[in-house]
């Protein structure tokens, strides 16, 4: 599952460096990134979808990290991004405005005025109204709004609800029979350039199906487009595509979504796009804690360690699972529940499990965390965000400093009255 983190002499690496050594330089708790299994997933993906040559823009919402950005972007990857902020992010770790594609259903006129001014790729749009204020924008500052209106085919992703992007009620996208009109507003709006069609279902998706079903829904639309308007030359797939989260799950292999999406997309004759994100963050990156206390109550046993909702959201917001292994590896095991210090019930990483039988001051490892697990931390009860750490074979590097007290306090001020 997680193949760049492995036990080597009974001690957790990540690749070649022990764990153990990253906590005692750079504290915990701590996340720690694989430059190796990003790279060696971004490369699968494209290597899988090579016969149509895809773009790659890497959601930067899973790891906004600029390092891990740079990685990406120094592959070919191109990004997408969903605020100014994300966008500025992506130019500062090099990505190339022409790479850039910006999605979201709230774009503000600032955010619009900047990407306009950079020079982006096309917005993927979601509404009507939308499409009303790149146009004016862009007439107003000189400019072209390239555009690729999002199609929500009303696809089921088979995810969990609060992830789930294309199904009818969600408030994602544009319905089909609604993008003909959309697309024909487009058209007539002066300031904008009709450059394609965009898609996004969900995630994680553990299946080829829900692309397939919902690309056979958007192929007629998009060989209809292609036709009437010459700019008209994108089809985005979005990004979505699952990964393990368990040890007892298969992951989404790369070579089946290719060969069960490449037909649908086979003679269209559009520059294919991509967006993933957990499926080449996802598991490159863990979650260091230190035990902080064992506190054995009489139903279960609770692990108190140091990092907490605030690092990690997923367990308590999704119920999501993370494999939870300890730094030193044992076989004793333990009934109960890794909890942080928050002061809230669903301040868990894990719940009634089978754990290691760690004792205070050992290490854990949380997996699965290189996704959608800093970008998603706060600052709750005042605690500073976690540190991150890049690792490349024999070489190591403090890509984000740990936040300390002054951080939390930047901007803030007390009345003089
Ligand atoms: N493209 C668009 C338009 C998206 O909205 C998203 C994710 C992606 C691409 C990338 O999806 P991915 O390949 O990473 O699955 N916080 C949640 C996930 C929210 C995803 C939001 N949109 C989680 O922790 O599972």
């Amino acid at each position: 599952m997680q193949s760049h983190f492995k036990y080597q002499h009974g001690e957790l690496c990540a690749e070649n460096i022990p764990v153990a050594k990253l906590a005692a330089e750079f504290g915990t708790p701590l996340y720690v990134y694989s430059r190796s299994h990003l790279i060696r997933q971004y490369r699968a993906l494209a290597d899988a979808m090579k016969a149509v040559s895809p773009q790659i823009y890497f959601a930067i919402k899973s790891n906004s990290n600029l390092a891990v950005i740079r990685t990406l972007a120094d592959q070919g990857a191109g990004a997408d991004v969903v605020s100014g902020g994300e966008l500025y992010r992506a130019r500062k770790a090099g990505v190339a405005a022409d790479r850039i594609v910006f999605a979201g259903v709230g774009k503000t006129v600032a955010e619009i005025d900047y990407a306009l001014k950079e020079g982006i790729k096309f917005f993927t749009v979601e509404s009507e109204a939308e499409l009303q204020r790149i146009s004016e924008r862009a007439e107003q500052t000189g400019r072209t709004g390239r555009v690729a209106i999002r199609v929500n085919p009303d696809v089921d992703p088979k995810t969990h609800t609060y992830t789930s992007t294309g199904k009818a009620e969600n408030k994602f996208g544009v319905d089909l029979l609604r993008a003909e009109k959309a697309y024909d507003i487009a058209a007539r709006l002066p300031g904008l350039e009709v450059s394609g069609l965009h898609m996004h279902l969900g995630s994680p998706i553990m299946t080829p199906t829900p692309y397939v079903e919902a690309l056979r829904k958007v192929r007629p639309m998009c060989e209809e487009l292609k036709e009437r308007m010459p700019t008209f030359k994108h089809l985005d797939i979005g990004g979505g595509l699952g990964i393990a989260y368990r040890y007892d799950q298969d992951p989404l292999d790369p070579r089946d979504f290719a060969s069960a999406v490449l037909p649908l997309l086979h003679g269209l004759d559009l520059q294919v796009g991509m967006e993933p994100g957990r499926f080449i963050t996802g598991n490159a990156g863990i979650l260091v804690t230190r035990v902080e206390y064992i506190k054995p109550n009489p139903q279960k046993q609770f692990v108190v360690v140091d990092a907490a909702m605030n690092d990690l959201l997923r367990p308590p917001l999704y119920e999501a699972h993370h494999e939870i292994i300890p730094v030193v590896q044992s076989t004793e095991r333990i009934y109960g529940d890794v909890v942080g210090p928050i002061c809230e019930s669903g301040d868990f990483m894990a719940q009634n499990r089978e754990l290691p039988a760690v004792q205070q001051g050992d290490l854990l490892a949380v997996l699965s965390a290189g996704a959608y697990g800093f970008v998603m931390a706060s600052n709750y009860n005042s605690r500073g965000r976690a540190a991150e750490v890049m690792v490349e074979a024999d070489r190591m590097e403090l890509v984000r400093a740990r936040e300390t007290w002054d951080d939390l306090l930047r901007g803030e001020s007390i009345p003089k009255w």
